[in-house]
């Protein structure tokens, strides 16, 4: 009954691991470290270095520890990186996950979890968007996350694996327990760029284009809470484990946040009226991106306790605090 947690060390993988050794579920982790840590997961939960595409590997973790399930978070995802070097995506991405599914399959697990994201949309004509909407990514890593889709699709009609598709919208915050949060060196997405700001590891931040067809000018997205978003993994493992269907899910929460709104949020909690440049658009930024739930308000039983957005923000502040804690020596 043990669950195969890859990318186990990252940001939404170490969120995913304390929440089943939370629940008493029998965890293994598998991540190459290239942009996870170690320190991010409980000392208690088997740990092994290696790749995905692995699958001598993979195939042994598989026998040793008894997997029935595989939650597969391991992936390359900065989306500017997978334009400068899409072969490098498609391989770490794509050809690893079809090694994963395959070596699976082999294995004989019988259920899978599959992070993929609101990328493989494109430009969206409609908002909130719904799972049916037409798929045409505009990034390489957009296409290598669809493509891994499509492979699920195909093996598990043809192996009988069932899976879940859980299409993230924007992650944000931390574990409310400060266990864990988003880690690596730079940071790229805009919570966790306010929270610097706002606790002075950088003098300002940017503001991406307020000409937006908005009703501030910026651009909203669904900022969703990545312990909620753990928790939507659990449902969906509930799910197949009930028998369900395979089946794709928008992991959002259907509302949308402005980046002034969001910015206003990061001030109030944190008490810091950090200074904000409005700079041009960034390239390839649609104007608003939401979730449609209604499918998985119906289809998993995913209850989210973190929508607010100022819990969001303290909860991202909170651990960039302690990280600043532990980078000048502290005690973290
Ligand atoms: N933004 C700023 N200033 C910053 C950083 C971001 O104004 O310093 C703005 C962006 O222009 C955008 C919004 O804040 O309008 C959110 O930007 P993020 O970079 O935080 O997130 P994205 O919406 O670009 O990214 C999300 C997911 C990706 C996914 C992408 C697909 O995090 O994984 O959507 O569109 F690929």
């Amino acid at each position: 009954m043990t669950i195969l947690v890859t990318g186990g060390a990252g940001y939404i993988g170490s969120h995913m691991v304390h929440e089943l050794v939370d629940a008493g579920e029998p965890v293994v982790v598998l991540d190459n470290l290239s942009t996870g840590f170690r320190f991010l997961l409980p000392a208690s939960v088997p740990f092994i270095s290696g790749s995905t595409g692995d699958r001598e590997l993979v195939g042994k973790i598989i026998a040793q520890h008894g997997v029935t399930a595989i939650i597969h978070f391991a992936a390359s995802i900065v989306v500017p990186d997978s334009l400068r070097d899409p072969l490098d995506y498609y391989r770490n991405n794509t050809m690893n996950t079809c090694a994963l599914i395959d070596t699976a399959i082999q294995g004989g697990v019988g259920q899978f979890i599959f992070s993929s994201t609101a990328a493989v949309y494109g430009n969206v004509k409609e908002s909130p968007i719904p799972e049916d909407a037409p798929t045409a990514p505009i990034s390489p890593y957009g296409t290598s996350k669809l493509m891994s889709e499509i492979m699920l699709h195909d093996a598990g009609r043809a192996h009988g694996l069932r899976f879940v598709v859980l299409r993230y919208f924007n992650v944000a915050g931390a574990d409310p327990r400060g266990r864990t949060g988003q880690s690596g060196p730079v940071a790229t997405h805009l919570i966790k760029i306010a929270c610097e700001a706002a606790i002075g590891k950088r003098p300002k931040m940017d503001v991406y284009g307020t000409d937006y067809p908005t009703p501030d000018g910026t651009c909203i997205r669904d900022y969703v809470h990545v312990s909620d978003l753990a928790r939507a993994h659990s449902a969906a493992l509930g799910h197949l484990r009930r028998g369900g269907a395979s089946a794709t899910f928008n992991c959002g929460y259907g509302r949308g946040h402005s980046v002034f709104e969001v910015i206003d949020a990061v001030r109030r909690v944190s008490g810091r009226d950090f200074p904000v440049e409005i700079a041009g658009r960034r390239p390839g930024d649609p104007p608003e991106l939401v979730a449609n739930v209604d499918r998985i308000r119906k289809g998993l039983a995913w209850h989210p306790q973190f929508q607010d957005i100022d819990t969001i923000a303290a909860h991202a502040l909170a651990w960039e605090k302690r990280l600043l804690g532990k980078r000048s020596g502290g005690a973290g």
